[in-house]
């Protein structure tokens, strides 16, 4: 890896690259869980039972080894249920991974060492493949890796590309492709990864799906959707899936990289049998508050300051291919980075929420520790501005409507988001009916003829793109 220039500040280029490596992986070194490591080597297919030995593994940012430790112990075993002896050299090509940090790289490498000694591989076998598949490099930097591999993993940094520390980003501006430099750091990771992949190779990372619906992601979206099937891509909580408290809102992308690219409308032969889920529909549940009538003003009340409130849609708003709105809005107490505002600076809504201080302050997230106006869930007025349908969770029969306007569904309202924002295209094929057929089967009936249209059934739907 070379980063060439020498420094305009006068200072060593080398102390100062090494201080800005140092810096950045302070922030972004926040490792992966085992148990979900191995989950998404499971759902890419690298796993002990497939036959991986001639399959290649990617792993762009390796910190100390979640991914890989893993991985090899699963290469070695699938070697051996074959009788086939894993030697250096027919193992040193199957893993690339790459760390930054020096120290996080020997981390990896020595922990990738002891699980092949674990799995009694011969000792100078499993030095060597520690050395050879862990590079202290940049990944950015380094020579694209060949188009060959199968499978690509990870938990790729997020930092967004304003806090890069100053000597890297600068680095980046000047040496990666422009689409990429913006956002976050994770960008041209998944950038890379993807162009890494040969046809019909999966992809699972752990990472923010921002890149899917936020602006900087705009080109990228275009050069890679018509590229992926996505398999799915679900939200998952930060504290069950890293070793450490942060606030950051991931979510498991599972890819699998096509040999040519989609079209529009392409009917794929699979594509009649696939769920909202595997194409790559987000469904998510409308926020619980906790003491609705504090935070949702009905139509007549104005006590709020304006920039805090968004459209409220309850159940009944929701009427068959169409909104109704009641009128009602709901106070947003996070910003976009899903920091909680601070009250003070908002006298108004500061005013109506002592209101309801006793009920507020009465609730068992309060109870533990979180501040006494927070809503239950983090309302991020960015989670719900992309266009969705809305579906009631309980129906007589299942309702769906399209909502353009960033209005925020209540708990007992369902939002479902299109992968490439394209809503219309599945809500031509749920709509007249078309949601209740689809149900019909997945969702069980209730007392009094209701269906319960539940997050795990709609995801269920089989939707045909030809129809769409
Ligand atoms: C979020 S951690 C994830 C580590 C590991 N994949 C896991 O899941 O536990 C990201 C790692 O990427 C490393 N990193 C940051 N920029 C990198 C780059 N350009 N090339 C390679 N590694 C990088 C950081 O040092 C950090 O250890």
């Amino acid at each position: 890896m070379t980063y060439g220039h020498p420094s305009a500040t006068g200072m060593p280029d080398d102390h100062r690259l090494k201080q800005s490596i140092d810096d950045l992986h302070r922030v972004c070194g926040v490792y992966t869980m085992p148990t979900v490591a191995g989950s998404i080597l499971d759902n890419v297919g690298w796993r002990a039972t497939a036959d991986l030995t001639n399959a290649r593994l990617l792993e762009p940012a390796a910190g100390d080894g979640a991914f890989l430790v893993q991985a090899a112990k699963r290469l070695v075993a699938s070697f051996r249920s074959r009788d086939i002896e894993p030697t250096i050299a027919r193992l040193r090509s199957r893993i690339t991974g790459f760390e930054l940090h020096p120290g996080a790289a020997s981390e990896a490498r020595s922990r990738v060492r002891t699980a092949l000694r674990e799995m009694r591989v011969h000792h100078g076998t499993a030095a060597a493949c520690a050395k050879a598949w862990i590079r202290n490099a940049d990944f950015l930097l380094s020579e694209q890796p060949a188009p060959d591999h199968t499978h690509a993993v990870g938990n790729p940094p997020y930092v967004r590309w304003s806090r890069i520390p100053a000597r890297l980003k600068s680095i980046y501006d000047s040496r990666l492709p422009g689409h990429v430099t913006r956002g976050d750091l994770f960008l041209p990771f998944l950038d890379r990864a993807f162009r890494s992949l040969q046809p019909g190779g999966k992809c699972g990372f752990l990472c923010s799906d921002r890149w899917m619906y936020m602006a900087f992601g705009e080109r990228f979206r275009q050069q890679w959707m018509p590229w992926l099937d996505i398999l799915s891509n679900d939200s998952v909580n930060a504290s069950d899936v890293f070793d450490q408290r942060v606030d950051i809102y991931p979510t498991i992308l599972l890819a699998s990289k096509r040999s040519t690219p989609k079209t529009k409308h392409e009917p794929t032969p699979r594509d009649s049998s696939r769920t909202l889920d595997d194409l790559g529909y987000a469904v998510k549940a409308g926020p619980a508050l906790g003491h609705a009538p504090a935070f949702v003003l009905r139509p007549h009340e104005d006590d709020v300051e304006p920039e805090l409130l968004r459209p409220w849609i309850g159940a009944a708003d929701v009427l068959d291919g169409s909104i109704e709105w009641s009128g009602r809005r709901v106070v947003i107490l996070f910003d976009d980075d899903g920091q909680l505002h601070d009250l003070r600076r908002f006298p108004r809504l500061q005013g109506r929420l002592r209101r309801f201080t006793h009920e507020l302050r009465n609730r068992w997230i309060v109870r533990n520790g979180a501040p006494w106006y927070r809503t239950i869930d983090r309302i991020r007025p960015v989670d719900w501005t992309r266009p969705k349908l809305l579906v009631p969770e309980l129906a007589k029969v299942p309702r769906i409507a399209v909502d353009r306007s960033g209005a925020v569904p209540s708990h007992g309202v369902y939002a479902v988001f299109a992968p490439d924002d394209r809503i219309e295209d599945l809500y031509r094929v749920l709509r007249n009916g078309g949601l209740a057929r689809a149900l019909d089967g997945i969702a069980p009936r209730l007392k009094g003829n209701y269906v319960r249209c539940y997050k795990r059934f709609l995801r269920k739907i089989p939707v045909s793109i030809r129809e769409a």
